[in-house]
């Protein structure tokens, strides 16, 4: 079987090309390299022995897509993780994430309705819900209005995705809300390289530990938590990517109940960004620099998963721990530091 991941260089389609690997598939990965570096190609290959087909191709270029399935009709599934995905970014430059995260995907849905049949994997996040009403989430909470361009390009990502299935009986496919992706592969030759300065919480932990950041600011902790500080659900990326390969092969072996489903893929339990904190000073033996700071825009309270139905239907289930994914993530801060 032969499958397609776009965005494959980037920090889970690269962790989801190894697992696809290891599970036998042929694997041709599409990135344009604008927030991954051709070199993970080689950290793939190093973990697998076996090197994917890459081309590297700017999707927003109609006539590349169509150009790139003509020279590969035995294209049996898609996994879609190329897209912008830096949410302030996203507030500055909306029609960039408009253009980039819904005029690709429909490109490639597009080529996928010509074929007899299609498999389609969509990355989408937790960040739909919003701040849900309920903890923990469960697929049934309601989408609420986005937050930003970025969240809104998921929102939408899903709808017309629904809406095609619905009429092209053809195409199979499954969305993927993801929680807080984290971590590294144990073996340290892939993981996360955030591009400048991180975003994100884990990435920014690690390179405060390994002295790359002076201390890590702490939006908040005047939040209505146990401890003031905002809860998610991180869950680490090899689980992750571990998911996107039991849904492929859910759709491929036609085990789906409908052509078009959802499932949160989280671990069900919500950490504070002070258990993060003092998850990584378990794992690292290191104490972290840290100050509390005002609230980031935008940051919901808490958001994590209810796993239900991706434990049950899906038959998939998170087994590292934070601790464990935690460890994985400084492993690789110093092994790239070095
Ligand atoms: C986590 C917590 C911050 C940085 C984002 C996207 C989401 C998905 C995952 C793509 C929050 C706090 C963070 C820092 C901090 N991405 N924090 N200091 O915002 O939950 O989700 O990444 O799909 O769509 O929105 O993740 O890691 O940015 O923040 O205190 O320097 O850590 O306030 O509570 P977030 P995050």
């Amino acid at each position: 079987m032969k499958i397609l991941v776009t965005g494959g260089l980037g920090f889970i389609g690269s962790h989801t090309v190894v697992e696809l690997q290891n599970e036998g598939f042929d694997v041709v990965i599409i990135d344009d390299c604008s927030n991954a570096d051709e070199k993970v190609l080689e950290g793939i290959t190093k973990i697998t022995g076996k090197q994917p087909q890459f081309e590297k191709l700017d999707l927003r270029e109609k006539s590349k897509v169509a150009d790139f399935f003509q020279r590969h009709k035995d294209i049996d599934g898609v996994i879609h993780f190329a897209a912008s995905k830096a949410v302030g970014e996203s507030v500055e430059k909306p029609l960039l994430y408009y253009e980039n995260n819904i005029g690709t995907l429909v490109y490639i849905l597009k080529e996928l309705c010509e074929k007899n049949k299609a498999s389609f994997i969509f990355s989408s996040s937790c960040t739909v819900y919003g701040q849900a009403d309920e903890m923990p989430i469960t697929e049934d909470a309601p989408v609420k209005p986005a937050e930003s361009p970025y969240g809104n390009t998921k929102q939408m990502g899903e709808e017309i995705i629904y809406d095609t299935c619905k009429v092209v009986s053809s195409l199979q496919a499954i969305s993927l809300r993801y929680f807080n992706p984290m971590g590294a592969h144990p073996s340290a030759e892939i993981g996360e390289l955030p591009v400048g300065v991180p975003q994100n919480l884990v990435p920014f932990i690690t390179q405060t530990g390994i002295g790359l950041r002076e201390e890590l600011s702490v939006f908040g902790d005047d939040y209505p938590t146990q401890d003031g500080t905002c809860i998610r659900d991180y869950i680490y990326v090899v689980d992750l990517a571990k998911a996107h390969v039991v849904a492929l092969r859910r759709l491929l072996d036609g085990q789906n109940d409908k052509n078009y489903e959802v499932f949160n893929v989280g671990t069900g339990k919500g950490s504070s960004v002070l258990e993060a904190i003092q998850s990584f000073e378990r794992v690292s033996g290191e104490k972290l620099k840290y100050k509390i700071v005002g609230r980031r825009k935008g940051d919901v309270v808490e958001a994590y998963a209810d796993t239900t139905k991706a434990n049950t239907t899906l038959g998939w289930k998170a087994e590292y721990t934070l601790d464990q994914a935690m460890k994985s993530a400084w492993d690789w801060e110093q092994k790239i530091r070095k």
